[in-house]
């Protein structure tokens, strides 16, 4: 049987904020120039869009949303996009910073959830409701005359929001003229069934809906950021917003390599969904975002983590030597490495010290083998690893010993 082709409408578009929300994890401040390198990197990739930064909160921040949006943002590449609150100011300073781009957008938000309008406005809802409605409409206005610009909202902790007041918003929104509403999980609370809930009653409940696409935005205080984002896009999203490696406020944002490599790997279950990553860049992108933040990919994170490919007990690697499937659902190419790894240690069987011997040269007879192999246990329980200088060394010694 053969796998229907994937249709438009099925594909999900990557909005990259490694370089907005990214950037806002504890620490993680970026250069101009370094900004310039992920920039392109992520164009790499072929994401969707960049969101460059927050034009308003900095001079050094508009310049480098400027500096992308007039290098990086070509008609068939990313479109820029800069963040911006619902207020005048902040949406003239992002529109000055990405009007350059073939592709501009402006991202403009408000809080929606009852939290923090108490918190942050004191005001009604309906006076938030107006505001997200008038701001939008300022922003299009902007962009008019601009080929290719358009306006995202976001309802800044929609995951806490009364769904009856956001359904009302992002009508309101879509009226004003927004080509993309976004639901961001701003505190990461929502769990995967009832995030992808809100998700299908906005695509039931809101009249307008099919003139805009709906987008998520989820972070990971729960560990669900992935989970909640794929759960979004199977019940009607078809934007997601994440960074490279998961960084971003606090616990993060969802990884973009898990959410794309997960419509990847499992096209079965995600039936269409799929998105337009070059999914080969994926490791040097990590150890590049990972390197200039100076945030460390954990050895065991999904993807990219050193030891996602990696199998140490004899078991796995006997299996993994016969057939890569037993213990790998992709392709270490597929995010471009140079396939798996197979570290030794106490637990690794003769297989995979069989053949790594043969990868450095060495083909022990069968007697020289069973007497290497008791002393290669020997020395993998008192080390962590053995490499390649350990065997050549043990060889050596074992060929040097008197036969008794
Ligand atoms: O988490 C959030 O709500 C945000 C918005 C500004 C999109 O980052
Ligand atoms: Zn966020």
């Amino acid at each position: 049987m053969t796998t229907p082709t994937p249709t438009e409408a099925q594909r999900v578009q990557i909005f990259d904020t490694t370089l907005r929300d990214g950037e806002q994890s504890a620490g993680a401040a970026l250069t101009h120039d370094e900004k310039m390198q992920i920039a392109h990197k992520l164009a790499d990739l072929n994401v969707d869009v960049i969101e460059a930064g927050f034009p308003f909160s900095s001079p050094g921040d508009f310049k480098s949303v400027q500096e992308i949006a007039r290098v990086i943002s070509t008609p068939t590449g990313p479109r820029v996009a800069g963040l911006a609150r619902t207020m005048t100011g902040d949406i003239d300073a992002t529109w000055d910073a990405v009007k350059v781009a073939s592709r501009p957008r402006i991202h403009t938000f408000v809080a929606t959830s009852d939290i923090h309008i108490n918190a942050k406005f004191g005001k009604p809802r309906q006076d938030i409701l107006d505001m997200a409605r008038a701001m939008v409409a300022y922003a299009v206005d902007k962009t008019k005359g601009h080929v290719d610009a358009d306006v995202e909202f976001s309802a800044e902790d929609a995951g806490r929001t009364d769904p009856e007041f956001l359904y009302q918003v992002v009508e309101a929104v879509i009226d004003a003229g927004a080509k993309v509403v976004n639901i961001p999980d701003t505190v990461g609370y929502t769990i995967p069934n009832e995030f992808g809930g809100l998700i299908a009653g906005i695509m039931k409940h809101v009249p307008n809906v099919e003139k805009a696409i709906i987008s998520t935005h989820c972070h990971n205080d729960l560990g669900l950021a992935t989970a909640n984002s794929l759960a979004g896009v199977q019940n009607g999203a078809r934007q997601i917003e994440c960074t490279i490696n998961g960084i971003g406020e606090r616990a993060g944002n969802a990884a973009m390599e898990e959410v794309v490599m997960a419509m990847k790997v499992r096209p079965d279950y995600f039936g269409g969904l799929h998105t337009t990553i070059n999914t080969q860049h994926f490791y040097e992108t990590s150890v590049m975002v990972s390197e200039l933040t100076s945030m460390t990919v954990q050895h065991n994170k999904a993807v990219v983590g050193s030891n996602a490919f990696a199998h140490e007990s004899g078991i796995h690697q006997a299996g993994h030597l016969k057939d890569s499937r037993t213990y790998e659902i992709m392709v270490p190419e597929w995010i471009g490495l140079t396939g798996s790894k197979l570290p030794l240690g106490p637990r690794s069987g003769r297989a995979a010290v069989k053949q790594r011997l043969k990868q450095i040269g060495i083909e022990p007879e069968n007697a020289e083998m069973v007497a290497f192999f008791e002393a290669f246990k020997q020395l993998a329980d008192t080390q962590k690893r053995v490499e390649d200088d350990d065997l050549k060394a043990l060889f050596d010694k074992i060929q040097s010993a008197p036969v008794s």
